[in-house]
């Protein structure tokens, strides 16, 4: 593991990029922390240190309180519209453009990747934009749904099909992952040989296997995090800093290394 001042970072971690044929990105809530998203574990701000994710993030908590439930993801849901995607975001857009394949595997249910413009990306964590029934998981149209301005109680509506009420299309705490999206992300991990982990604490399972997955496959990892996590032992180069510039500063790194016909 180095740690590297950012011309040091451009170099090594463009040599890696530009060496690549397949790369990944996975992504936690620290990625949208500069689009004013709040991550869930920060100590004041995150999350999980205002909320109890015991409370707001499992069906049981759900089917004690729906209307407590369901009216803070819809609120979330409304924060997540207003916010823009960063730098970043449009750092990884390009990365697209600049290596021979590249998708992003995110934990985040924000959706700004793809609005952002990223065509290859896979929600292991489920979208604040989608619904579907809490018995059957019937889906349910989300322009049906309220975008309240405050985290208050809104009733969810019920399923026209079974009853049961409609809940947030995430994945809940003692959860199982979406299976097609889980096998596409697990082989994608044992085939990139590069792969770049922004903003997560790796601290939630199963998602924070895939960098280990990845170096165990041979691929090279490096992580983009202003902290260290429970991820930085996977990886080979490590950038503390924030999304929001170490990916525009390694995509401008990228390009001069592409410009001198660098790319192998
Ligand atoms: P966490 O809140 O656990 O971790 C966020 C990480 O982002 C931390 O390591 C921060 O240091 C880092 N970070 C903060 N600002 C950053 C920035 N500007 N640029 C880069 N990194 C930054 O969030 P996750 O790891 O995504 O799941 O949490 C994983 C899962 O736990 C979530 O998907 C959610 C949550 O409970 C479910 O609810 C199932």
């Amino acid at each position: 593991m180095l740690k590297t001042d950012g011309a040091l970072l451009a170099s090594r971690a463009t040599r890696v990029l530009l060496a690549a044929e397949r790369v990944l990105v996975t992504t936690g809530a620290g990625m949208s922390r500069e689009s004013g998203i709040p991550t869930f574990r920060d100590a004041l701000t995150g999350l999980w240190a205002r909320y109890d994710p015991e409370e707001l993030a499992t069906e049981a908590g759900f089917r004690r309180h729906p209307a407590r439930v369901f009216g803070w993801y819809a609120w979330r849901r409304r924060l997540v519209r207003a916010a823009v995607p960063h730098a970043g975001y449009h750092a990884l857009v390009a990365l697209e453009r600049l290596v021979p394949s590249l998708a992003i595997v995110t934990q985040n249910v924000d959706g700004l990747h793809r609005r952002a413009g990223s065509r290859r990306v896979l929600e292991l964590h489920g979208s604040l934009e989608r619904f579907s029934c809490v018995d059957a998981r019937h889906p349910f149209p989300g322009d049906a749904i309220p975008l309240p301005e405050a985290d208050t109680e809104c009733e969810p509506p019920h399923c026209p099909q079974c009853g049961s009420r409609v809940r947030p299309d995430v994945v809940w705490f003692h959860e199982t992952l979406p299976e097609r999206v889980t096998t596409e992300a697990w082989d994608l991990a044992a085939s990139c040989q590069a792969m770049l982990v922004v903003g997560t604490s790796g601290l939630v399972h199963p998602a924070a296997q895939l960098p280990f997955i990845a170096r165990d496959a041979g691929a090279m990892v490096i992580e983009v995090n202003p902290d260290p996590t429970e991820v930085s032992t996977a990886a080979h180069i490590v950038c503390r800093g924030p999304a929001g510039t170490i990916l525009p500063a390694l995509v401008a790194a990228l390009r001069e290394g592409e410009g001198e016909g660098a790319r192998a």
